[in-house]
């Protein structure tokens, strides 16, 4: 499968990253073919796909630990094959986060701003005001060992922020982290992008943060890139069912698919209330009719047993975008 780059979007200073025709794999058969695409400074990219789709291993490859088996990579409009993961203008914060066992959290974040050329006493300073951002000041003392995962994915994210690269790579940097870190997380995520205008790849399979963090999602599924387009597009005009059920809910009435977002309760078609989902701030109502069952999202509490008749209305179906592969 071979999508198109988006023009619009490929125009101005040399992409911050490129990818032409990758295909990358680990050894045998390739786990993602004849990938494009091309990001532009300063913009996010959320790799979205389900477990085992190749969001990792396109990471790694960008990163410089997977060699393409063919195609390339481009880093600022230069080509990286050979390029060492170290000489790489790229900050990286991987799933297993891999924090040197041997150096305190402070160390671990003032590590790349000496490297970077600060001296000892600025580099520290700089460390602990990241610390305190990131509201993990009270661990500067201890080892990765001594961390839980949300703490280790926070220094972790922390030290990639501190390098202040080109390119920022997040594999799913929020995946231990609870409510209320999730947004500190990725309100810091947002502010050092607009500070130092430096392109991230965000690989994660939750839809709801791609489509808020995003500003390209690049959908992967079935051994390649399935879209790539903003968060509207694929959502909105997703090129087929798949990527309609990765990027959000999605329901089938009468032969087309519907988000619970784009129908309420009240209105000229009737349907039973099969089931009743209270989400807190919204209750998402599951309704039975003639042509489908049809899951609608309504603000507030819920207002209907199972079993209710109710009227509803549907505002818009999904249309299925296939022209743009
Ligand atoms: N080192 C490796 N050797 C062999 N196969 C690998 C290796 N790493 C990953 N794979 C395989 O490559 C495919 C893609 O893996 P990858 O880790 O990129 O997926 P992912 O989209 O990041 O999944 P997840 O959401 O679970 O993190 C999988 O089928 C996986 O089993
Ligand atoms: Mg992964």
């Amino acid at each position: 499968m071979r999508v198109p780059e988006r023009p619009d979007l490929a125009t101005g200073p040399a992409p911050a990253l490129a990818c032409r025709d990758l295909v990358l794999g680990h050894g045998s058969a390739p786990v993602l073919s004849g990938l494009n695409l091309t990001l532009p400074p300063g913009r996010t990219l959320a790799l979205l796909g389900p477990s085992g789709s190749g969001k990792t291993t396109l990471l790694h490859a960008i990163a410089g630990f997977v060699t393409p088996m063919s195609g390339s990579v481009l880093l600022g409009g230069r080509d990286v094959h050979g390029v060492p993961p170290e000489r790489r203008a790229v900050g990286v914060v991987f799933q297993s986060c891999a924090l040197w066992p041997h150096l305190t959290v402070l160390d671990t974040v003032a590590y790349p701003l000496r490297r970077a050329g600060a001296s000892g006493g600025v580099a520290r300073d700089q460390a602990a005001e990241l610390l305190s951002r990131l509201k993990i000041s009270s661990l500067a003392a201890r080892k990765p060992a001594e961390l839980s995962g949300g703490e280790q994915q926070r220094v972790a994210l922390a030290r990639a922020l501190a390098r202040r690269p080109d390119v920022f790579l997040f594999d799913e940097p929020t995946a231990h982290l609870d409510a209320h870190l999730r947004t500190v997380v990725l309100d810091e995520i947002a502010r050092q992008r607009g500070e130092g205008g430096a392109a991230a790849v965000y690989a994660t399979h939750d839809a709801t943060e791609a489509l808020a963090i995003a500003d390209l999602v690049a959908v992967l599924h079935g051994g390649g890139l399935a879209q790539l387009g903003t968060p509207e597009e694929v959502y909105a005009a997703p090129v087929d069912e798949q990527v309609a059920r990765l990027t959000g809910p999605v329901s089938v009435f009468d032969g087309a698919l519907v988000r619970p977002d784009w129908a309420c309760l009240g209105g000229p078609l009737t349907a039973t209330v099969a089931e009743v989902r209270f989400r807190g701030p919204h209750t998402d109502y599951l309704l039975s009719t003639p042509r489908g069952c049809v899951l609608v999202r309504s603000a507030g509490p819920p207002e209907h047993e199972p079993g209710a008749s109710v009227g509803w209305t549907l505002s818009r179906r999904v249309t299925l975008s296939p022209e743009v592969r």
